[in-house]
């Protein structure tokens, strides 16, 4: 397995290009589901998560053909719908194609996806409201297995906001009979982009952005050309680095509006930051001042942000309390923050960190995506050697990362185990 090893301490200069949103691209593959014939969509980021939707699609017989970054994906001819477990396991993602599956051929065999570092993520919620529309749904060895001969439009309301449960139900209503009314609707931006592109198919959707969305079912969808959005959590990543290590960073063909909790946040910690039409630049002048933050929802402050900030807190200069609300077990990351000498205390979903002048660089292990980026951050910063083991966490959610951050000016590399 791959090693990133970085010698902490380097001013980051320059610019970077912010690459197409992990958790955009993949419900937009996943739409294809809906249509027969060649569509087109580009911005999409060389991810692993990406080959694994691929590969996933692949088996229920669709067809891709990739030029750069845009992806060609035909789903005219399915002749499986079976998401197999050994797929589904290493992607909980792929969740998002029970909805196109039920909606397109009137059944689905979805492995459940099991739990994963960061909670136990169930898809409850996801099951219930396709039963709210008509589907049979049981869970026969650890599938779930949905049948419908056409779904029916229901007002929906989900108990929690859930990213990909408003993604998997939007898609199902776009063919369903009648209208849907999804209540607690999540407002991301990825959510947005999947609505804009089913738009495009010919799907009838109002409201998406808001808490309440509408759909009004259509006897079928077509191919269409889109773009996915940009990746604000890369982005953002980005942007707490110049905190952590101090620097000057121009993160181009971003979307500003995106970010607008982080940026109050990181403007508190006594970053400048400058936005403009498509960029962000981030300029860390000093140690960073500590600042509470609550993960929320959409457009509160983002969950998979919340390790990559906590490191930036490490090395504040006062106490910092991190609440993640979202998911009960996403602080993996910091007893690895702890072994670099940073100072946390973790008390039920709050954690309580208490700044230090500088970490210092040791050998660790990535958990999950989000917490091996916090780990780059405090090996930027720290003094001495960081070796981070597991990178294929990394790998999932970001594309060459360790290549950008050199071209940053930062002593890091990625060495072959
Ligand atoms: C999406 O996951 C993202 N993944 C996650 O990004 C992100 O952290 C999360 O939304 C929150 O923003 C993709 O978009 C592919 P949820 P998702 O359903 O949809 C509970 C990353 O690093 N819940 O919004 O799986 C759930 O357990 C990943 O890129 C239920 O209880 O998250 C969690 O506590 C990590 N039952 C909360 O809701 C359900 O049926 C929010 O989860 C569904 C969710």
């Amino acid at each position: 397995m791959d090693k990133i090893i970085i010698q902490g301490g380097r001013r980051l200069e320059g610019e970077i290009e912010n690459s197409g949103a992990k958790n955009a691209a993949l419900p937009v593959i996943a739409a294809s589901l809906l249509t027969k014939g060649w569509n087109s969509f580009a911005n999409i980021p060389n991810l692993v998560d990406i080959r694994t939707i691929k590969t996933l699609l692949g088996s229920f017989g669709v067809v891709f053909a990739q030029e750069g970054s845009t992806l060609r994906v035909n789903a005219g001819d399915i002749v499986s719908c079976l998401a197999a477990y050994d797929l589904v396991r290493t992607m909980r993602a792929s969740v998002l194609v029970l909805g196109p599956l039920v909606a397109r051929m009137g059944e689905a065999r979805v492995s459940l996806p099991g739990g994963c570092a960061i909670g136990a993520r169930p898809v409850n919620l996801h099951i219930r409201a396709l039963q709210d529309m008509g589907a049979e749904v049981e869970l026969q060895d650890g599938y779930v297995v949905a049948k419908a001969r056409r779904l029916k439009g229901a007002e929906i309301y989900f108990d929690m906001v859930t990213v990909t449960g408003t993604e998997n139900i939007m898609m199902a209503a776009t063919l369903a009979e009648g209208t849907t009314i999804l209540k607690n609707a999540a407002r991301e931006p990825e959510v947005v982009n999947l609505a804009d592109i089913l738009i495009g198919m010919g799907a009838r959707i109002a409201g998406v952005g808001t808490d309440v969305v509408r759909i009004d079912g259509v006897p079928s969808l077509h191919p269409v050309e889109g773009v996915v959005i940009a990746d604000r959590i890369e982005a953002g990543t980005f942007m707490i680095a110049a905190g952590i290590v101090g620097g000057d960073v121009r993160i181009r063909g971003c979307h500003p509006g995106h970010h607008d909790a982080l940026i109050a946040k990181l403007r508190d910690a006594g970053l400048k930051i400058e936005t403009g039409e498509d960029f962000v630049r981030a300029v860390g002048r000093g140690r960073p001042r500590s600042v509470d933050v609550k993960t929320l929802a959409y457009p509160g402050f983002p969950t998979d942000l919340q390790a990559q900030f906590m490191s930036l807190m490490t090395v504040a200069g006062g106490l910092s309390v991190i609440t993640e609300t979202i998911f009960e077990n996403r602080f993996m990351h910091v007893s690895e923050l702890m072994r670099m000498g940073a100072d946390i205390v973790v008390q039920g979903g709050s954690a309580i960190v208490k700044g230090t002048p500088a970490l210092q660089g040791a050998p660790v292990m990535a958990t999950d995506l989000r917490a091996s980026a916090s780990l780059i951050l405090a090996g930027l910063a720290a003094e001495g050697i960081t070796e981070l083991s597991r990178v294929y966490h990394l790998d999932r959610g970001y594309e060459r990362i360790e290549e950008k951050f050199a071209r940053l000016g930062a002593a890091i590399e990625r060495v072959k185990a």
